[in-house]
């Protein structure tokens, strides 16, 4: 169904214990190097555990090789391009720009490199084993591990974490061959910037795909399946985008169902693939980008004898704790069916092993999480959106403040955007318990922590109003929009 890379697979321990031997033991056994599986040896060995790690491909899973890292290096760059574009503006005269696509991936690549080889050297440093190969759960938490090279071997774990990830949905008839048509395993490789690109799917990969390739110079088409780009998003943060990818050249086209393509090498001069899509509509372009979503990945993860089920979606079953059926195996990350995010993944391995340990840890409140997309303008949010939160049944107050009119958004020339607060409404119109924080603009991606602690701290407008924000500063924006919510305000 998906398309997995294992590629560069390096040797990182051997898997050289004679098969008859006793297998090893471990206090904790973590299958999958991801930020599910590497948080989950990082933080259990921080608490004394043994810990074994098994990853058949290269630790640091999709989000360091093949997801969040080289998407945002690569966004760099499109920002790079734009503040050269921009350069003449604040008077600084350079010379007309070109990009050398070679350095451009050499960077990220040195980036991950430089990131990869330090999580490696963590783990290391707190003893956990890393086994190279591909682990599957039997009974009584036993795990094979057949290596990579073909040697096999067996351990044991008094827990055993399961953090399998996650690969691209590939639409039929949409198969990446790593050149016309790729999905995000592919694009990170690809060898120049096209002239055009179809980006099937506006979800967070799609619109952080669209806006660098038209950052980059690309002729970019959305082609996306819903009446809206991306979904649980708040209405005025989507809008905001749609504006400023409209000034960029991106062509949104939603509500449309995409049929088919005509295959490699067959567009008007030979090059490049023709799309169908909507009702008998085509387009022509030279890269097809696949982000329709991701599954998760399983395969050959369950051995017999293990009460661990999968459900019809391909997901782990967990409880809210991330426990599986098995008892002391829990499974975390994009394996189960919680958000998609590495942040999360995080979150869940500690939750996991103090629970293991325990230690009666809270669940986690996905419907809280922060949610944070690179694409330019950026989006960041927590909490309800303003339809969500109606449909909850809350009376709500709403204040929005756009980036136009901060200081710091017009010294970097940077004016897109807004902050939307969402509360709790009280019988005066003012607000009450803050109930969401959407954002999007310049470098929100980074401001949303203080709206992420006071929609999680259940904080009302009244506390929060009373913090101050640095001057000048994108913050204030924030601050500002709070402020209005107890019924005065500074600036509007
Ligand atoms: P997604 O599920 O967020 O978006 C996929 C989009 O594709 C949806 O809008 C869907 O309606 C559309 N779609 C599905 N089938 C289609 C078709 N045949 N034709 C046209 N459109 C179609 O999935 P995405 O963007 O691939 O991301 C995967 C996961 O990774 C998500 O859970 C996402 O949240 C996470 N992620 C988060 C990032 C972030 O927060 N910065 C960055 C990258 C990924």
């Amino acid at each position: 169904m998906g398309s997995a890379t294992i590629s560069g697979m390096g040797r990182l321990a051997s898997v050289d214990a004679p098969n008859d031997a006793e297998p090893q033991n471990f206090d904790l056994v973590v299958i999958g190097g991801g930020p599910g599986g590497y948080g989950a040896a990082l933080y259990g060995a921080s608490a004394g555990l043994d810990v074994a790690l098994v990853e058949f491909d290269k630790v640091g899973g999709t989000c360091l090789h093949r997801g969040c890292i080289p998407a945002k290096e690569l966004l760099e760059t499109a920002a790079v391009v734009r503040t050269v574009k921009h350069a003449g503006e604040f008077g600084v005269v350079v010379e007309p720009k070109s990009i050398n696509w070679d350095t451009t991936l050499a960077r990220k690549q040195a980036v991950i490199d430089k990131l990869a080889g330090g999580v490696v050297g963590l783990l290391k440093n707190r003893k956990v084993t890393i086994f190279n190969g591909t682990g599957t759960l039997g009974a009584e938490r036993t795990v094979q591990i057949h290596g990579v090279d073909g040697d096999s071997t067996t351990v044991t774990g008094d827990a055993v974490i399961l953090a399998s990830g996650s690969i691209p949905r590939v639409i039929p008839g949409f198969e990446p061959d790593g050149r016309t048509v790729v999905t995000s395993d592919e694009f990170f490789h690809i060898p120049h910037i096209p002239r055009r690109a179809v980006v099937i799917g506006g979800g967070a990969i799609g619109c952080e795909f669209a806006s660098t390739l038209a950052d980059l110079g690309a002729d970019v088409t959305i082609l996306e399946a819903l009446p809206k780009i991306l979904p649980g998003c708040d209405d005025d943060v989507t809008r905001s985008v749609l504006q400023s990818f409209k000034k960029k050249g991106i062509d949104v086209r939603s509500g449309v169902a995409v049929t088919g393509h005509s295959g490699p090498g067959t567009g008007k001069d030979g090059t490049g693939t023709v799309v169908s899509f909507g009702d008998d509509e085509t387009i022509e372009t030279d890269l097809v980008v696949v982000s329709v979503g991701r599954v998760p990945y399983t395969d050959g993860l369950l051995g017999d004898g293990t009460a661990v089920v999968v459900g019809e979606r391909g997901h782990i079953q967990v409880d809210e704790y991330c426990r599986t059926g098995e008892p002391s195996v829990w499974a975390v990350g994009d394996s189960i069916a919680t958000p998609q995010l590495a942040h999360v993944a995080f979150a869940e391995a500690i939750m996991a092993i103090k629970d293991l340990l325990g230690e009666h840890p809270a669940a986690i409140d996905y419907s809280k999480v922060p949610w944070a997309i690179y694409c330019h303008p950026e989006v960041a949010f927590a909490g309800h959106s303003e339809a969500s939160a109606k449909e909850a049944g809350f009376e709500v107050a709403v204040s929005k403040h756009r980036f136009a009119g901060n200081s710091r958004a017009m010294i970097l020339g940077e004016t897109d955007g807004l902050v939307k607060i969402i509360a709790e409404r009280r019988p005066d119109g003012t607000g009450g318990r803050l109930l969401g924080v959407h954002m999007v603009g310049p470098w929100v991606t980074e401001q949303l922590s203080g709206g992420y602690l006071a929609v999680n701290w259940e904080a009302t407008v009244d506390e929060v109003a009373e913090f101050l924000q640095p001057h000048p500063s994108l913050t204030e924006l924030f601050g500002e929009s709070v402020l209005a919510l107890t019924g005065r305000s500074l600036h509007g």
